[in-house]
């Protein structure tokens, strides 16, 4: 049976989340010269119709570390057949011929589950429009795990464009299983879709919808901050009304409790002022390193499992 990874609330339960964290830390202890090498003889295709640096590289590296080979399609829209007008089915029924498992981004939402019914082998979704990006999520919450110890009592502050941003999407999705407090911070026309809203509360998090942060900053444990996806949007215009809605100077960061966290799924393009970096709250390239481990874990998981 081939185990896809299409929507973060498949399996992914707190037993699940314990076992694939372990191992994480395993491996981001390990030199490089004593990885186990589980996935020898594992081909695995990275697939990507748009664009991406972690989560392609990130993939592309785990799947090397653990000793397994690597087929890769970067810019499949103009370099694949999809160019010429091949169907995606066809594109993944190809790639089963030569891979053992399917890491697929793609702008459609419902994508990666448009491809896994047709896959015989494991289809990764490395985010489907603005839908899930399943493994983001899951180094999300590994990283507040890894920096606070605990996600249980947190009061996690979610920035931007909440609306398009499918990091966040993931995410929620994960921090409904825990007794968490949520800022939703956004403008209006940004807020979170009303089926995250509502499954956040009926698993009792308690929720305070902002559009602006002045209070939440000094109240959050996490301050976990998106790009508005200016790629989502139909005009420009509305982009560039929107965009700077929400920027963290270290003039906000000030506000902030000492041992707060800050996150990023990252690209930023001007929501984090750089010189918020040089501040001991700011994790977002540890998280970014937390991604390599995490999806070591989880290929680990989906193949020798
Ligand atoms: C995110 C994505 O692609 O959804 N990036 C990532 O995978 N780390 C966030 C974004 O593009 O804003």
């Amino acid at each position: 049976m081939s185990v896809h990874v299409i929507s973060i609330d498949q399996y992914f339960d707190k037993d699940l989340l314990a076992k694939l964290y372990k191992r994480a830390n395993d491996f981001s202890k390990l030199p490089l010269a004593d990885y186990p090498k589980p996935l020898q003889h594992l081909t695995l295709a990275t697939v990507f119709f748009e664009p991406s640096t972690r989560t392609r590289l990130s993939f592309e590296t785990a799947i090397q570390n653990l000793s397994g080979q690597l087929i890769t399609v970067e810019n499949a829209g103009d370099f694949s057949s999809a160019k010429k007008g091949e169907s995606l089915e066809d594109t993944i029924l190809t790639i089963n011929a030569y891979a053992d498992g399917i890491v697929m981004r793609h702008p459609q939402i419902g994508a990666a589950k448009q491809a896994a019914k047709v896959s015989r082998v494991p289809i990764i979704n490395a985010g489907d429009g603005g839908g899930e990006h399943p493994t983001q999520a899951l180094l999300d919450l590994y990283s507040i795990q890894q920096c606070r110890g605990k996600i249980d009592g947190l009061s996690i502050g979610l920035v931007g464009d909440l609306l398009n941003g499918r990091t966040i999407h993931s995410l929620v999705q994960l921090l409904a299983q825990y007794h968490v407090t949520i800022y939703l911070i956004a403008p209006d026309s940004l807020q979170l879709p009303a089926k995250y809203l509502k499954l956040l509360k009926s698993n009792g998090a308690t929720i305070h919808q902002v559009d602006n942060w002045d209070k939440a900053l000094g109240k959050v444990d996490v301050l976990y901050m998106t790009r508005v996806q200016k790629e989502r949007f139909k005009f420009v215009e509305d982009y560039l009304a929107i965009k700077d809605s929400f920027i963290l100077t270290p003039k906000q960061v000030a506000k902030m409790k000492k041992e707060a966290i800050i996150l990023h799924p990252l690209p930023r393009v001007n929501e984090i002022d750089p010189a918020v970096d040089q501040d001991p709250r700011a994790k977002y390239f540890e998280q970014v390193k937390n991604g390599l481990y995490v999806r070591m874990a989880l290929l680990e998981y989906l193949f020798k499992h």
